[in-house]
């Protein structure tokens, strides 16, 4: 298909819907395609610029986050302009993840698009289990890999629609409900002493849910629970009060991930590194990118 030019409109927490979004960019400009990039945070127009949309975001609770579904309500209606969804995810395209992209295609679709192409893209999960430091490392070594075969039959005119299953399709609607966590997390995150008032979570939080109140830090409800502020905060001050179980102990850093992987030279086999049967579908992600050994 012939595009001469993209605009990626992404939601990211922790970063790595951002990395993919750069591997998109990357690999459009290869094959001279011009590249829009809008991150989403609530002070974004809904602007949609260029002759595709990739729209991408990462899963929660089986779903879109929250800034998805607010922006699609917020788009111009179009007459077949192309789109395409990635969703990226920790655990991969297995079940109950199938679902995740059934309600923002739908938005799309509302709104006129005409959705060519759907892909999971598997990043480093920051929720609940992580993963540990080779098998991060491999992850990201494969998404640019798997990006540019996506690009490759995107341009070649292949059309990709999955069919989810029917359970998933109920597991992504309970994961609608999920959203309502947002606001208790949100209200009951707090700061500890070690805070240095530094602001950065103020500025960077996607949501605009934290704000400088009289020199206080106060948190809002309009929390999407995207974790960037508790793994981002440099003094680790920022602790949850609610929904503890989703924060991994030993925090979330992407760029650290990638600085130690500047000296990696060989990786593990694929078998040993997701001998968890909860990583099927990572494993099932790296065989994909075909970069490491089975
Ligand atoms: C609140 C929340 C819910 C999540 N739910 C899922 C899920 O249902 N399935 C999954 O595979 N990963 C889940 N994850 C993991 C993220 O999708 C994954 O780590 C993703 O790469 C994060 O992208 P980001 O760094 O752009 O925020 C969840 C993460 C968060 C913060
Ligand atoms: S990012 Fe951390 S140190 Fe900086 S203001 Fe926020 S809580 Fe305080
Ligand atoms: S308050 Fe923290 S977890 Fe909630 S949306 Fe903002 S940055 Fe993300």
């Amino acid at each position: 298909m012939e595009f001469k030019s993209a605009n990626l409109v992404y939601f990211t927490g922790t970063g790595g819907t951002a990395r993919v979004a750069d591997a998109f960019e990357r690999s459009f400009s290869n094959r001279a395609v011009s590249v829009y990039k809008t991150e989403l945070t609530r002070l974004v127009e809904p602007v949609v610029l260029g002759d595709v949309l990739v729209l991408l975001f990462p899963v929660y609770a089986f779903n879109a986050p929250k800034s998805i579904d607010e922006w699609l309500e917020k788009i111009q209606p179009t007459d077949g302009r192309p789109a395409i969804v990635v969703s990226v995810s920790g655990g991969g395209d297995i079940s109950p993840n199938t679902a995740c992209r059934v309600a923002s295609i739908h938005g799309l679709e509302k709104k006129g698009y005409d959705v060519i192409y759907e892909k999971m893209l598997v990043m480093p999960s920051n929720f609940m289990i992580g993963f540990d430091e080779s098998l991060s490392a491999m992850v990201l070594h494969a998404t640019p890999a798997v990006v540019d075969r996506v690009v490759l039959n995107i341009m070649a005119g292949e059309r990709r629609r999955t069919t989810p299953y029917g359970i998933d399709r109920i597991a992504s609607k309970l994961g609608y409900f999920e959203k309502f966590g947002g606001k208790y997390f949100g209200r009951y995150l707090k700061i500890t002493d070690d805070c240095a008032d530094c602001g950065w979570c103020a500025k960077l939080c996607p949501r605009d849910n934290i704000k400088i109140i009289n020199g206080k830090y106060s948190f809002g409800e309009d929390c999407v629970i995207c974790l960037r502020c508790v793994y981002g905060c440099p003094q680790n001050a920022i602790e949850p009060g609610f929904g503890k179980f989703m924060v991994l102990r030993d925090g979330f850093n992407l760029t650290k991930i990638e600085n130690r992987m500047d000296h990696l030279t060989v990786y593990p086999r694929i078998s040993q590194a997701t001998n968890h049967p909860s990583l099927r579908g990572v494993r099932e992600y790296l065989i994909e990118s075909d970069c490491f050994e089975l």
